[in-house]
């Protein structure tokens, strides 16, 4: 599908949208018509997504009237929305072409509108069937914003087409089940990545995993076949700086728990747990795509969390690249060892000035926040400034929670440096980042547990079951800022 900016010919379809108990402002005179009679006989309020599909008496071509709720209130997330919802009805309605007119949705800046339009536009029609044998190949071709252009909107569309797929490369990643998404196919796409993107990319392979001292990462590694992969994505796009923002992402291709093994309900999407993974390659994408002036490194520890003979078991003490020791209480909070390693390479080997990491990291903070916002914790409040401007410009919804002193009992061990679980699992999500701060070496660093909001299991208006690619738009956001 190709989204552009065109005068032509007016496509097969046309959306058309209308303030809440307002007459419609701009409409041709049969558009204007059709609607202010819906609206005389009630058929039409104008509520926000109200939606109605309606074909033109004599012609083939059919609008989707679709309502922008009250004038005033509307946002661009509420645009994504609406974008989302007709061209799913043009899919449905198999016409080959939409119309959009933006300048119906008010006063936003041009390029912001454009961005969320192309995001919207593309992202709606995202499946994964690739496994269905009957497959509905989509219809629509084109979807064209009508639109007297200005000089930023090319660019700011540009970039909205290359968030949307780098977005739908994370949900794929992130859709793909674990018998093919293993840490060396991830790494076969990460390095595909970087070929299409213009970002260096270097995996590593076990032995020098070994050689750097990861020993987190090898206990949680060790007992699967599938074997692990550290893999490094690197983007100069500003050498004269000495700012290097690391983007470290969680990337379980499999957890079933380990020892501490999960029930079959809870290991069923458990090849979602590389979604901070997944984020991080769409982010690098999309980073390098548009070329932006920061210097930013994607960091992922790949491997499956197994049971084998020679498993790493609870009361193990291990050590890590960090140099700290590490009581495991239990198994299946593996996803900080693999971090801890991670983070140490991210500072030590690419001299990383700033730390994100991003992980689908405790069923904690899927219980706190469900599957609507994304638990962080920041150790600097500008760069966590920062990061609520990124989560602003995307729509992705974020809430810090506390990290007081006080919680750091949680990682008390009465053998080693730390333990990897607190005791009965009081404050989950704060303990997990507190436990990856210990390996930050006061870097400024922010956590994102996505643990509730990398997969959904509900239909949205631009998205679709499964992965959703949380974090790839707000991600790129943050190393815009970072030039
Ligand atoms: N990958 C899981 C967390 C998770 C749960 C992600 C639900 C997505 C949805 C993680 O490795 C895990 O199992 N965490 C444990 C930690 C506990 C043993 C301290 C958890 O949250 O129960
Ligand atoms: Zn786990
Ligand atoms: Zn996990």
């Amino acid at each position: 599908m190709e989204i552009k900016i065109y005068q032509g010919e007016p496509e097969p379809a046309r959306l058309v949208t209308c303030f809440q108990d307002l007459e419609p402002v701009g409409l041709p005179q049969e558009l204007h018509e059709l609607v202010t009679d819906m609206q005389a006989n009630d058929e039409f309020k104008g509520k926000f997504g109200e939606t109605h599909t309606i074909r033109l008496k004599g012609t083939p071509r059919h609008v989707i009237v679709i309502g922008l709720g009250k004038q005033g209130e509307l946002t661009l997330e509420q645009v994504r929305k609406i974008v989302g919802k007709a061209v799913k009805a043009a899919l449905k309605l198999k016409t080959s072409g939409l119309d959009i007119f933006p300048a119906e949705f008010g006063d936003f800046a041009p390029p912001h509108l454009a961005r969320a339009i192309a995001e919207a536009a593309e992202l709606a029609a995202y499946k994964f069937d690739s496994y269905k044998s009957e497959r509905q190949q989509p219809t629509l071709e084109s979807v064209n914003l009508v639109w007297a252009e200005s000089q930023e909107v090319p660019l700011a569309l540009a970039e909205g087409k290359a968030l949307a797929t780098a977005t739908s490369l994370a949900r794929r990643l992130v859709n793909e089940p674990a018998n093919k998404m293993t840490p060396a196919q991830l790494a076969a796409e990460a390095e595909a990545m970087g070929e299409s993107n213009n970002i260096e990319v270097e995996i590593l392979e076990e032995d020098r995993i070994q050689a750097l001292g990861m020993e987190a990462f090898m206990s949680v590694a060790r007992a699967s076949t599938n074997r692990p992969r550290l893999i490094v994505m690197r983007h100069r796009g500003a050498p004269e700086s000495d700012r290097m923002l690391a983007l470290v992402g969680k990337g379980l291709t499999y957890d079933s728990g380990g020892l501490s093994i999960k029930p079959t309900e809870g290991m069923a999407f458990m090849k979602c747990d590389m979604g901070g993974a997944a984020a991080v390659v769409g982010a690098m994408a999309a980073i390098g795509e548009m070329k932006l002036p920061a210097n930013v490194v994607g960091i992922v520890a790949a491997c499956e969390n197994m049971i084998a003979g020679n498993a790493y078991k609870p009361g193990d003490i291990i050590g890590s690249m960090g140099g700290k020791t590490i009581e495991v209480g239990n198994t299946d909070a593996e996803g900080r060892l693999t971090l801890a390693d991670a983070i140490t390479y991210a500072i030590r080997e690419e001299k990383a000035s700033h730390v994100l990491d991003i992980a689908t990291l405790t069923g904690a903070a899927l219980i706190a926040l469900g599957d609507v916002h994304t638990a962080v914790l920041a150790s600097d409040d500008s760069l966590f400034g920062e990061l609520e401007y990124a989560a602003e410009l995307s729509g992705e919804k974020i809430w810090r929670l506390p990290h007081d002193p006080e919680y750091k009992v949680l990682l008390k061990s009465d053998v080693a440096d730390l333990r990897n679980t607190g005791t009965q699992r009081l404050a989950g999500t704060i303990a997990a980042g507190l436990f990856l701060q210990e390996f930050t070496e006061e870097k400024p660093w922010l956590h994102l547990d996505i643990a509730g909001t990398a997969w959904t299991s509900k239909e949205g208006d631009y998205s679709d079951k499964g992965g959703t690619g949380w974090g790839v738009r707000t991600l790129y956001h943050l190393a815009k800022q970072n030039g």
